[in-house]
């Protein structure tokens, strides 16, 4: 283990009563990097941040955040870390200003006045500095938030569903932010539901009860898979998956508005099964696609599924 990583941990586990919560979890984020960290509902994805910056103690595993110990230096971590905590936790009677300062003040931050009105500045918060946080909407109310965990100038930033239920400007406009960050070299961990995110990071992870099953760049992640992709489209596509879902070389159906979907891992007989589809009727308009990563975490995530009956 070194300080070449922002993040660097290892076989990290954690149970709840007797549940396993994150099962032997590995994990490395570079520098300046933004780290996406996905998995549906209860897949352990808080669990594992908190252990990350050493908020929660793992029953075992081990690592560094930003050089410093998981296990025995939370203190020093918790200096130089900012976390968005996946609920809300502002005080909505306040303003936004007084909210920073009050969270300045926790951290003893010096030149507080200052530091607080660069941070409102970098955050295009200054507009709504004066505004009771109760009245800010959803999107305004999570750029506060990030405002708040960057006051004492973290080096890294977790970021915990920072743009749940947030409208899709407001969250292009809160991946700016996230893109000018990591271009001053601050490394960004955010877990998120959404695949258009998935898609901005330098890297993803794709955890799935509790283990962690992918890792590496979109790309890779979508190669390691070898999964071949088709869109069809033209028809009832409902009945289409239903038809489609045991026929040779058919792995999966994803539906996607008026596109289906159609992945397996043997391509010759994936195409052999769709130009029969094809050729009984003429309706079908079946391409070959590149397979997303959304396609992929389905996949995973079927796979273990069915591994686990
Ligand atoms: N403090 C706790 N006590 C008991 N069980 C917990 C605790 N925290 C988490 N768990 C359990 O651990 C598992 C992982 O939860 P976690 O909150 O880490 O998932 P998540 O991936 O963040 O989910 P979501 O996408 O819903 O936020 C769940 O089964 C959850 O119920
Ligand atoms: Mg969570």
């Amino acid at each position: 283990m070194s300080n070449q990583y922002a993040i660097d941990v290892h076989n990290l586990n954690k149970s709840f009563g007797g549940i396993r919560a994150v099962h032997d979890l590995s994990l490395s984020i570079g520098y300046g990097e933004i780290f996406g960290f996905l998995g549906p509902n209860g897949s352990g994805k808080t669990t594992s941040i908190r252990m990350m910056c050493g908020l929660l103690t793992p029953d075992s595993g081990e690592g560094t955040c930003l050089g410093y110990n998981i296990l025995t230096e939370s203190n020093q971590i918790k200096r130089h870390v900012g976390y968005m905590t996946q609920k809300f936790s502002m005080w909505e009677d306040l303003t936004v200003w007084e909210n920073l300062n009050f969270v300045a003040c926790m951290y003893g931050i010096k030149d507080r006045k200052q530091r607080i009105e660069l941070t409102i500045e970098q955050l295009g918060l200054y507009d709504r500095s004066s505004q009771l946080v109760k009245e800010l909407s959803g999107g305004w109310k999570q750029r506060m938030a990030l405002a708040a965990c960057m006051l004492h100038d973290p080096k890294l930033l977790l970021l915990d569903e920072p743009t749940a239920g947030v409208d899709p400007k407001a969250r292009r406009d809160f991946w700016e932010q996230l893109y000018e960050l990591a271009s001053k070299g601050i490394s960004i961990l955010v877990s998120t539901h959404y695949m258009d995110e998935a898609e901005r990071c330098h890297k993803v992870a794709y955890i799935f009860n509790g283990e962690l099953m992918a890792q590496g760049s979109a790309s890779e992640v979508i190669a390691n898979q070898g999964i071949s992709t088709f869109a069809i489209q033209g028809g009832n596509l409902i009945v289409l998956a239903e038809f489609l879902k045991d026929k040779r070389g058919v792995d999966q159906t994803l539906l996607f508005g008026n596109t289906l979907h159609v992945s397996g891992h043997n391509k010759a007989l994936l195409e052999e099964t769709l130009s029969s589809l094809r050729r009984e009727d003429a309706k079908w308009q079946i391409n070959s696609i590149e397979t997303s990563l959304e396609d992929v975490f389905i996949h995973l995530m079927e796979s273990r599924n069915r591994a686990a009956i």
